[in-house]
């Protein structure tokens, strides 16, 4: 497996890209766990960074780029969770992927309106001890992760409408840059979380076949019918 997520804020990519790292074995490389990390970690780095992630602003391509290369080495399956974002970050990776004679398997877009991730974002908490991503009330820890259970700095109202107007303009185009290349996978993050994962996973197994996969309505472009 080689995928990347794109996605507004909100949608789903961490909660799915933990869920079929485990299911698959692939790395999961999070761009955004990538920068919380250096900021934590007090690096030299880390403080140049952190007022980009406070801001709810992008951290500037040629850091990120760099970031995600080293945690990629080594690894023959990953999962690019937020990366790329930017149209110079999509091309830095083709290039890369290019040089090492691979190509992603597919990216995959998470669609849902911004109302509902407003909502989603205002909920969720993540547990400190596993990392794993919850929802107060629609996926909410289970007995057996004892947390503590934090929210997220960027996670305030006001960075989050300033980080959805900025994945519409900067990201979003990277699903033409994508469909251009026959590699793009429309997802309707609105399901349940175990259906968007199933939804993935068959629509990857599927990958090649001209025949549209009728328990896949949600997904598009190379993968099913064209509206
Ligand atoms: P990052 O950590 O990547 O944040 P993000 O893109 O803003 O995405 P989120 O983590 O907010 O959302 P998500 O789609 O992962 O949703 P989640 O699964 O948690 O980036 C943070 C910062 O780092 C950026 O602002 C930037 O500064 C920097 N950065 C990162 N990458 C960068 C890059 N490439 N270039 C430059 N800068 C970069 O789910 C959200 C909630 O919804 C959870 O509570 C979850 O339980 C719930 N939920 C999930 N799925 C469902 C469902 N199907 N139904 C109901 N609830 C659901």
């Amino acid at each position: 497996m080689k995928i990347l997520l794109i996605g507004p804020q909100g949608a789903g990519k961490g909660t799915q890209a933990q869920r079929l790292a485990r299911a698959t074995g692939a790395r999961h490389v999070a761009t955004g766990d990538l920068v919380r990390a250096e900021i934590k970690a007090g690096t030299p780095l880390g403080r140049t960074i952190k007022d980009y992630n406070d801001r709810g602003e992008l951290v500037p391509d040629d850091i990120i780029v760099s970031m995600v290369m080293e945690r990629m080495k080594g690894a023959g399956c990953w999962i690019l969770d937020g990366f790329p974002r930017t149209r110079a970050q999509a091309q830095a990776l083709d290039a890369a992927l290019g040089a090492a004679g691979c190509e992603i398997d597919a990216a995959v877009a998470f669609e849902a309106p911004d109302d509902v991730l407003v909502e989603r974002l205002s909920g969720r908490r993540t547990s400190e001890v596993t990392g794993v991503i919850y929802h107060l009330t629609g996926n909410p820890p289970p007995a057996d992760d004892p947390g503590p259970f934090v929210q997220r700095d960027d996670d305030k109202p006001a960075n989050i409408q300033h980080r959805l107007a900025i994945y519409h303009r900067e990201t979003e185009p990277l699903k033409d840059y994508y469909a251009r290349q026959d590699k793009l996978l429309r997802v309707d993050a609105l399901q349940p979380i175990d259906t968007v994962t199933g939804t993935i996973l068959r629509a990857l197994e599927n990958q090649g076949d001209q025949t549209v996969p009728t328990e896949l309505p949600q997904t598009r472009d190379r993968y099913a019918a064209a509206s």
